[in-house]
């Protein structure tokens, strides 16, 4: 669909929406809103990688419990961990005096600036995929962390691509196994292996999306405020209808069937805040792990390869350098982070990480931040590992 046609269906469509319906105000809050809403300031910073790209890091000071950082999943932002409002992980964080971050990568809202690279018109901006996210973005977050509290080590908590951010950082980068004390994974992925319909229908028609994409110049999917971004979020915003279309009937097969847990009220908050954006090479690279079978880096070809990794083949990232304390948190019915991949990953991480799987039968991929119920199943949890960390 053209953007003028997008535009056309907006123009005749937003005034009719407008007219039935008024969105819930947390559609609309930032990060910083949300948390003033709920009871906690927040303090922004700008952290620059390596590589030049300026990040917003959100950070609820808190002197009871020490600092804990937080890394978002693929097309996400940090939003996405304080949207459920009172019952979110970063406000339970903040009420227990947490010294709550909450970092973003590269490419979304809160991500979309670089000291020399202009989004909107160079395309190396977005040459990136979860390599980039760990390698520069978490580095140089974790590192902002440490520094501004004076910590030489912190705990933190990753969530889908924000757990393959972490195995990607310590793997490459095995001094970051000294900086991590603790890292809980929830819904882990580095292997793709065991992925079902649709999941892996998609990942076998990928290369031919990528071409697509490709020879369209397209880079960037989907910007905040732009046409199809809009789009999206009008149609799957419009009360219950919406919710059966958009979560239950495309959202839902790629994250786990759970009707209950994201419930059509909040389905409307999520619409403003998910999907954030993401760059094409980032979903390239995860349908190289699963078409390749393998956790490894960003497969260019022979010579390319050649030229960057001084191999033929993309090298597999070395797990066996993980000395940081993981915890996998597992979902029984996550599609994209399935029980059989996870133990996969489990089985070549070092010194025996903990292990938990999530027990309600339908936990999916998505209920790890905005299920109804966290507080129950989850955040207990999460507490006991965040002070196993502390004291070992
Ligand atoms: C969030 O919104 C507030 C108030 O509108 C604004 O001052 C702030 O810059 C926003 N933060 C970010 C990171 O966009
Ligand atoms: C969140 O919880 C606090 C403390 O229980 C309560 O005072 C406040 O009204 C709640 N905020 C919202 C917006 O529900």
């Amino acid at each position: 669909m053209s953007a003028i046609t997008i535009k056309v269906i907006l123009l005749i469509t937003l005034p009719v929406s407008l007219a039935l319906q008024t969105r819930p105000e947390d559609a609309k809050l930032n990060f910083t809103e949300l948390g003033a809403k709920y009871g906690h300031p927040v303090e922004e910073y700008d952290v620059v990688t390596e590589d030049g790209y300026i990040l917003t890091l959100f950070h609820i000071p808190g002197e009871i419990e020490g600092p804990v950082l937080l890394m978002h999943g693929i097309a996400d932002s940090a939003d996405t961990f304080i949207i459920r409002g009172n019952l979110s992980l970063v406000i339970t964080l903040a009420d227990k005096g947490y010294d709550v971050w909450a970092g973003n990568t590269r490419g979304n809202k809160y991500g979309r600036r670089h000291k020399y690279l202009n989004p909107d018109t160079d395309k190396e901006f977005w040459d990136f995929s979860f390599h980039e996210a760990g390698f520069y973005d978490l580095t140089a977050t974790v590192d902002y962390v440490l520094e501004s509290t004076g910590e030489e080590s912190i705990r933190t908590i990753g969530h889908s691509q924000g757990t393959t951010a972490h195995f990607v950082l310590l793997s490459t980068r095995p001094e970051y196994n000294e900086k991590i004390k603790g890292f809980i994974a929830l819904a882990p992925v580095a292997f793709l292996n065991n992925v079902i319909p649709p999941v892996s229908t998609v990942t076998k028609v990928g290369p031919v999306i990528n071409a697509f994409l490709k020879s369209l110049g397209i880079e960037e999917l989907l910007r905040d405020h732009s046409a199809a971004r809009e789009l999206i979020e009008l149609i799957c915003s419009q009360g219950i209808i919406s919710y059966a279309l958009c979560y239950i009937l495309a959202v839902s097969p790629f994250a786990g069937f759970d009707p209950k847990r994201i419930e059509s009220d909040f389905w409307e908050v999520i619409t403003g805040h998910y999907p954030a954006a993401t760059s094409r090479k980032s979903l390239v690279h995860f349908d190289q792990v699963a078409l390749g079978r393998r956790f490894a880096n960003y497969e260019y070809g022979p010579s390319e390869n050649f030229r960057r990794y001084k191999l033929l083949r993309a090298p597999s990232y070395n797990l066996g350098e993980i000395t940081t304390k993981v915890t996998l948190v597992v979902g029984q019915n996550d599609a994209l982070s399935r029980v059989k991949d996870v133990d996969i990953l489990r089985s070549l991480l070092p010194g025996d990480p903990k292990y938990h799987l999530m027990e309600p039968a339908l936990w999916n991929h998505l209920d790890f931040v905005w299920a109804n119920d966290m507080d129950k199943y989850l955040y207990p949890y999460i507490f006991s590992s965040l002070e196993e960390f502390e004291f070992e």
